[in-house]
């Protein structure tokens, strides 16, 4: 029997499947792109990426819970400079690279962008929610979001697309804000603000006291930020947030995703590209569908 053809295209760029790396995840080097290419993914994001070399927060940076794992990495990274050469070597993997990039103001991300020549398209992250003066803390605002939008489009010579901040009170109008500034797509969503506490001594468990939720505890929350971007946007909506298998994607799909990323479920699989690719081509075939029929599906059934 043929393979269910799951090749998209997705603001221009050619996908051989909608399942995409996450920022932040094995990102940090080109042959780590490499590797996911390798393990399946449709197309990587790479780390995210700054003007100047930024250790981080201090450790611990990455805590596991039952229902997901706490961060606050602090947006770690060798600067835009030192990460032109890994860009070339994620390149080799085949499929598309995404360079995610943070900044304080516009000025930052076009000059980030112009440095950073060659990615097959730019992820502004606006949304990290533990990094003072970056991410969420821009990404809150709608009219700073319109302009980083306008400046990061101006610099690229390749699509722009926007990740969302859910720690906001309505993440649509933040959407809104990134399609009015002439984002290709926007990305939905970033962690969502959490913490954790040692019960013997006491002490804030993150070196950061605070970070971001991921993994399955944020699924349904980027099911509804996904359902209420597509509802309002023209542009497409990547669905990102505790996708761990097949199941997740056609779910998130049907809110409205026009594909997907992956981050927490690669810590347990490598293999986790292959399996949730297996798992909807397999669920299309046996219910006669095409990626077209499930992508807003949950709108059209209950008529808005
Ligand atoms: C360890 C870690 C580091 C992350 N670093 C970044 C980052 O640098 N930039 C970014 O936009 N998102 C970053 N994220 C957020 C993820 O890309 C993703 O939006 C979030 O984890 C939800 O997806 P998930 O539940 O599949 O992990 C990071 C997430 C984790 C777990």
């Amino acid at each position: 029997m043929a393979r269910t053809d799951l090749s998209i295209e997705l603001t221009g760029l050619a996908l051989e499947n909608p399942a995409i790396l996450a920022a932040g995840v094995l990102g940090t080097t080109g042959s780590s792109l490499k590797r996911i290419a390798d393990s399946g993914a449709g197309a990587v994001v790479t780390k995210s990426i700054g003007i100047e070399p930024k250790p981080g927060h201090p450790n611990p940076t990455m805590f596991k819970l039952g229902c997901g794992f706490l961060n606050a990495m602090g947006l770690p990274n060798p600067s835009y400079k030192e990460f032109r050469g890994e860009l070339i070597t994620a390149r080799e993997g085949g499929v598309p690279v995404i360079a995610s990039v943070f900044g304080a103001h516009p000025d930052e991300f076009s000059q980030i962008i112009t440095g950073l020549d060659g990615a097959d398209a730019y992820e502004l992250n606006v949304s990290c929610p533990h990094a003072s003066g970056y991410g969420a803390a821009v990404g809150t605002d709608p009219v700073l979001v319109t302009e980083i939008t306008k400046a990061a489009k101006q610099a690229a010579n390749a699509p722009v697309w926007v990740k969302l901040t859910p720690n906001v009170t309505d993440i649509v109008e933040i959407g809104e804000a990134a399609q009015k500034g002439g984002a290709d797509a926007v990305v939905a969503i970033n962690t969502v603000r959490g913490m954790a506490i040692d019960i013997h001594s006491g002490y804030p468990i993150l070196g950061n006291r605070f970070g971001g939720l991921s993994g399955a505890a944020i699924h349904p929350v980027a099911v509804k930020c996904v359902y209420d971007l597509y509802q309002a946007l023209d542009i497409p909506v990547i669905g990102v947030g505790g996708i761990a298998n097949y199941q997740d994607v056609v779910e998130m799909m049907m809110a409205g995703a026009c594909a997907v990323q992956i981050g927490s479920a690669v810590y347990d699989s490598i293999n986790i590209f292959n399996e949730v690719t297996a798992g909807l081509a397999r669920y299309l075939a046996d219910n006669s569908m095409e990626l077209d029929d499930i992508i807003g599906m949950a709108h059209r059934k209950v008529g808005r």
